[in-house]
């Protein structure tokens, strides 16, 4: 895995845009997009680009279970927000959290991804190590699947909702096994709280207990992470 040490997240957005920008140039159509605060300064370098999408694909790698693109915690009404209001693109997938019946939803994302490879990865990293919503546990081999949140996770996204006890319990995430079949990967962590989550990514063993440990099988990574984010990696 490549990795870059940055500043601070302001950089690290500016960095990960430029590698969007050298990949679209190299051909790349397809883009698996995440939420959170992290890609956030990738997005606003994204969103005052003249990058223009109108023929490229997005598929997003999890929404919470029981919420609706209107909903303002709605992973749908994040990626509007940030980036899908200011760039339209031919079409954004999104997992519909609000499906009745998930177990057809989820067949229905797989089907999504294997029609669209994609191939160029945005992603953040979790304190516990995951990716997506893949909490530690999670088996490497699995595609899109219905989660429960970690605790952690729980406590980690109550920042974002009035109460913790109105965070949603269940996720439908991309899995492991469909991450890793994008063509390139970057993993953007800032902030002291993802160092441990970095340290074991990069120089742990291959574990489900860091779920972001497997991207070391993966040949085309690039990490990019503040300097608190890396403050434990040698
Ligand atoms: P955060 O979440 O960007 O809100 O820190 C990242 C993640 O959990 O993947």
């Amino acid at each position: 895995m490549q990795v870059f040490k940055v500043a601070d997240q302001a950089e690290g957005g500016q960095k990960a845009y430029e590698l969007l920008r050298e990949a679209i140039n190299g051909g790349a159509k397809t883009f698996g997009l995440a939420t959170g605060s992290t890609p956030v300064t990738f997005y606003e370098n994204v969103v005052n680009s003249d990058l223009d999408f109108s023929d490229k694909t997005s598929i997003n790698l999890d929404e919470y279970v029981g919420l609706d693109g209107a909903n303002d915690q709605s992973y749908r009404y994040f990626m509007n927000e940030h980036l899908f209001n200011f760039k339209p693109f031919k079409e954004n997938f999104l997992p519909n959290g609000k499906a009745s019946n998930l177990d057809e939803e989820v067949k229905r994302y797989d089907g999504v991804i294997d029609a669209h490879p994609i191939d160029f990865q945005i992603l953040g990293i979790g304190g516990n190590g995951h990716i997506g919503f893949n909490e530690p546990g999670t088996s490497f081999d699995v595609t899109t699947h219905v989660v429960d949140l970690a605790p952690e996770t729980i406590a980690a996204n109550a920042r974002f909702f009035e109460n913790e006890s109105d965070v949603p319990r269940q996720a439908i995430s991309m899995g492991i096994a469909s991450i890793l079949k994008s063509k390139q990967i970057v993993l953007l962590a800032f902030g002291k709280a993802k160092a441990e989550a970095v340290k074991g990514m990069l120089e742990g063993p291959v574990t489900t207990d860091c779920p972001a440990s497997v991207l070391q099988n993966h040949a085309n990574v690039t990490v990019i992470a503040d300097k608190e984010a890396a403050s434990l990696i040698k």
